[in-house]
């Protein structure tokens, strides 16, 4: 159904990412910039159900490309799941006169998004709606890479350098437990940045002999005299994985768990240019009419994508970055 697109609303939802913020200013300025008015929604889909809004313009986002977390608050929503939390939400859509919403966070936003704009279309009420990947996971099928990965590696990146120094001037091991509690994207790609000892990911069975024990033992034998242990979240805890080292090979592991550090902070260029660009992509889509989408990137390219698909799609892990680890790792003891 092709129809003048008037007013759009924007949201962040689930947790946040570095690089929101980036996606929001994109979203209103391409959105003012076309003639479109631009709502603010409050706190994710609570803010829908709740009325919970703010007009914007060109410069309610100014100065905020640099900041981390969003000025939109963001929550995760168990009453949207309901149909009378989606209709709650509607009346609000209703009432702003939207006729699309840009939705910024993980998958469980764009299932939220998908579902309210059937909910609307079941009611006479066409609301398109634009997903624009966001979570520092990095776990999102449809779009290899999602706004916040890159900055919350480098968060924990300078962090574990900094680790390091007290580990290898004490002679230590070093657990460290990263975020991922269903993906091991930022273990990995923080493992390799480090050259990690070893790094334990959900999407691998861990063994802890083959993974750990002999890892230790290979890099004493060649000469190093300190470990770094990156475990993603899912993948084990961090205290019992120290008490199993100690016993196992008689160090006494250090542990740090470096938590929600890794969702702030300033985001990195990446991220403020690839929130710039999706930001900017959805709006086309929405004045385009082409329907529910998904930004994403493809092969380092955005790529507009159908949201009903893109919500189908699964993406590879990429084991062959373990065997880099591994490669870099067992021949040299890493760090
Ligand atoms: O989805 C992003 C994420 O940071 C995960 O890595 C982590 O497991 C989870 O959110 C933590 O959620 P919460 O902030 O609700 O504790």
């Amino acid at each position: 159904m092709e129809q003048q697109v008037k007013r759009i609303g924007v949201l962040t939802s689930g947790g946040d990412a570095p690089g929101m913020n980036a996606a929001i200013r994109a979203v209103v300025r391409s959105a003012v910039g076309r003639g479109i008015g631009c709502v603010g929604i409050r706190r994710g889909w609570n803010g829908l159900i709740g009325s919970d809004f703010v007009p914007m313009d060109t410069s309610s986002v100014s100065h905020i490309i640099e900041k981390g977390g969003t000025l939109l608050y963001t929550a995760r929503s168990e009453e949207f799941r309901t149909i009378a939390g989606q209709d709650k939400a509607l009346a609000t859509c209703k009432l702003l006169g939207l006729d699309a919403i840009v939705a910024i966070g993980g998958d469980g936003t764009f299932r939220g998004a998908l579902d309210l704009s059937r909910r609307a279309a079941e009611t006479g009420y066409h609301l398109q709606v634009a997903g624009i990947p966001a979570t520092i996971d990095n776990d999102i099928g449809c779009s290899h890479y999602t706004i916040g990965f890159d900055t919350a590696c480098n968060t924990a990146i300078e962090c574990i350098d900094k680790l390091r120094d007290t580990m290898q001037s004490h002679e230590r091991c070093s657990v460290v437990e990263v975020m991922g509690r269903h993906a091991g994207y930022l273990a990995l790609s923080v493992g390799i940045s480090v050259g990690a000892t070893a790094v334990l990911i959900p999407e691998r069975k861990l063994e802890f002999e083959r993974d750990i024990v002999e890892k230790i033992r290979r890099a004493r034998l060649a000469g190093t005299t300190h470990y770094m242990v990156v475990v993603a979240e899912g993948a084990g805890n961090a205290m019992e994985i120290s008490h199993q080292i100690h016993e196992a090979v008689g160090i006494d592991p250090r542990v740090t768990v470096l938590g929600h550090i890794q969702r702030g902070g300033s985001p990195s260029a990446k991220d403020r240019e690839t929130a710039s660009q999706m930001g900017y992509r959805a709006v086309r889509a929405i004045a385009e009419n082409f329907g529910n989408c998904v930004i994403a990137t493809q092969e380092g390219r955005l790529a507009v994508l159908n949201m009903e698909d893109a919500l189908k799609m699964t993406k590879e892990f990429g084991m062959e970055r373990y065997q880099i680890l591994e490669a870099l790792t067992n021949n040299w003891g890493g760090i």
